[in-house]
């Protein structure tokens, strides 16, 4: 079954859904996009995916191509027609088609939208189990992080270093050493004397819709929660680490730049957490993890 895509109101086969190249999304990278998992061909967290999606509009002053329930059953024909349980629905909004001209332009075009559908990007064998490897990488994006634009450049860079480096993701820090968050997920640490700590959702860091739910299910399951800036020199002498975002979920980070993060193994705490973001898709879903 080849996939199927969705391109301004028309469903096609992935490798022949095509956009015009005046696309300001293609020219300028005038756009934004979100990543939002199914399971059970169920949408995980499709409202807080698409109140950021709806935040990120309006701060770069583009308009809604459709409204939220209209997109919502375009994302549900759209997974129905690619026949997959479990996988995950890029969607893409650009400001839309104009001659090539840096202010926006005076008659606003009507926006572009696309959607394409992937296998889910589950953990490579052992990797949930055991723990993963990061790097750190200079944070060389701009400075309205907040915003899921499609302008990727610092990240794929920052991926592409910890590639090279056999690492799962690359640490984002500032020049005084702060670790912002990784280059496509959230960071996070863990301390005896105030649990988990994650920089705070503002503009440095995308505010991941994982990272949310799991400080919940942390507070709401007595573990300390701090949002605060924490430091790279904090990060390697945690108890834990660990890496959130929407596929694959909860990582735990047991090396960052070669020094062993607490004993090496996936902590009590990241395990926890783990498990109850799987009960919380298991409740939302039907899909059961263990
Ligand atoms: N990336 N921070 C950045 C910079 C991200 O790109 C992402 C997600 C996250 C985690 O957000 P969420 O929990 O809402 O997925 C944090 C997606 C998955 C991507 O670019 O493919």
């Amino acid at each position: 079954m080849p996939r199927i895509a969705y391109v301004n109101g028309r469903y096609a086969p992935t490798a022949q859904a095509s956009v015009n190249i005046e696309d300001r999304g293609y020219q300028f990278a005038d756009g934004v996009y979100e990543y939002i998992a199914f399971y059970n061909r169920v949408l995980l967290d499709a409202d807080a995916h698409l109140a950021r999606l709806e935040r990120s509009l309006a701060k770069l002053g583009i308009g809604k191509p459709m409204e939220r329930a209209p997109l919502k059953l375009v994302m549900r024909e759209l997974i129905e027609q690619n026949g997959r349980d479990d996988g995950a629905i890029y969607l893409q909004i650009t400001r839309g088609v104009a001659r090539r001209d840096h202010p926006f332009p005076q008659i606003p075009p009507r926006p572009a939208l696309s959607m394409s559908v992937f296998e889910p990007k589950t953990p490579k064998p052992g990797e949930a189990a055991k723990g993963v490897r990061v790097i750190t990488h200079p944070d060389e994006r701009w400075k309205h992080c907040d915003i899921k634009s499609i302008s990727l450049l610092a990240g794929v860079l920052a991926k592409q270093a910890a590639a090279l480096a056999g690492a799962k993701e690359a640490w984002l820090l500032l020049p005084d050493g702060t670790v912002t968050e990784g280059a496509a997920s959230n960071s996070f640490i863990v301390t005896e004397r105030e649990g988990v700590i994650t920089h705070p959702a503002d503009h440095h860091i995308l505010g991941g819709i994982t990272r949310d739910i799991v400080l919940r299910l942390a507070r709401e399951n007595s573990i300390g929660v701090a949002e605060r800036p924490f430091s790279i020199h904090e990060a390697h002498t945690a108890q834990e680490a660990f890496l959130t975002s929407t596929s694959p979920n909860v990582l735990s980070v047991v090396q960052i730049d070669g020094r062993t993060i607490g004993n090496g193994k996936p902590g009590p705490v990241t395990q926890k957490l783990m498990a109850l973001y799987h009960s919380y898709i298991l409740a939302q879903t039907g899909k059961d993890f263990s």
